[in-house]
């Protein structure tokens, strides 16, 4: 069997498990002790992968913050910043998004056959892109990463990516903050959409942690037997 990266899945929700508002307005799910800790798990990390409506919605920089952390990287002789991955099928990314602009770390494009010229065409100047098959299979973009030198990797959503990697059994680690509303709003993006899930009522996800942060509280779960000897 091909190799992947050791997967770790992280986002927010609110308590009825929205990962945003239905409006333009974004909606903010965590707290600033929370930005820190996930910052942490980014510096510790290879790349870090979105959806292209994350990219598209949130115009994510998807860098890591802290000084120190940076120059810790750097100190291991890493970029200061985990390699920035997105998916997509139709291409249509602003190039001058930040999350192709935004810092001096290497970009990669997994984009649907049908649109790869496009793609190369539109996006080529500031990231690679990769012919991923039609349509793209998480799998696959979990096997190329790898070969990529890619051994941590973090997905930061949205939820047709986390959807994919769950169903797929592609993650190792879920990392779930739950802030303290509802959402209320049916239109708006949920953590993760129908499919059939590895865990079950018959195969229960191992809580691995439990952490309050401020009014928010993390649920960490081991997912695969990789977990914990990462
Ligand atoms: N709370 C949090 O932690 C958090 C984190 C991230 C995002 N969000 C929110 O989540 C929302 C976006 O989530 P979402 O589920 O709508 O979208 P998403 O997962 O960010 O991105 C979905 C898009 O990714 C591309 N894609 C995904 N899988 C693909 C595949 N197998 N083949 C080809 N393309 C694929 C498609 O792009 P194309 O349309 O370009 O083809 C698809 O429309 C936003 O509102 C954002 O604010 C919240």
């Amino acid at each position: 069997m091909a190799e992947r990266p050791y997967t770790l899945l992280s986002c927010g929700m609110s308590l009825d498990g929205y990962l945003d508002s239905a409006t333009d307005q974004r909606l903010c799910l965590s707290n600033d002790a929370d930005f820190d800790r996930v910052d942490a798990v980014r510096a510790a990390c290879d790349a870090i992968l979105v959806g292209a409506a994350t990219v598209r919605n949130d115009n994510p920089r998807l860098l890591v913050r802290s000084a120190a952390r940076q120059a810790d990287r750097v100190a291991r002789g890493l970029p200061p910043s985990p390699v920035k991955v997105t998916v997509t099928g139709r291409a249509k990314l602003d190039p001058g998004a930040d999350f192709f602009t935004a810092g001096d770390t290497r970009k990669l494009v997994y984009c649907a056959s049908g649109t790869f010229e496009e793609a190369c065409d539109r996006l080529g100047p500031v990231a690679t892109v990769v012919d991923a098959g039609q349509p793209v299979d998480m799998h696959r973009v979990s096997e190329d990463l790898y070969d990529r030198g890619v051994r941590r990797l973090m997905v930061e959503g949205g939820g047709t990516v986390h959807t994919q990697f769950l169903t797929g059994d592609l993650a190792d680690e879920l990392h779930l903050v739950v802030a303290p509303f509802f959402v209320g709003d049916s239109r708006a993006p949920r953590f993760v959409s129908d499919g059939s899930f590895p865990w079950n009522p018959d195969r229960r996800a191992t809580l691995a942690e439990v952490r309050k942060i401020g009014d928010v509280v993390l649920l960490r779960y081991a997912l695969s037997a990789r977990f914990g000897k990462d």
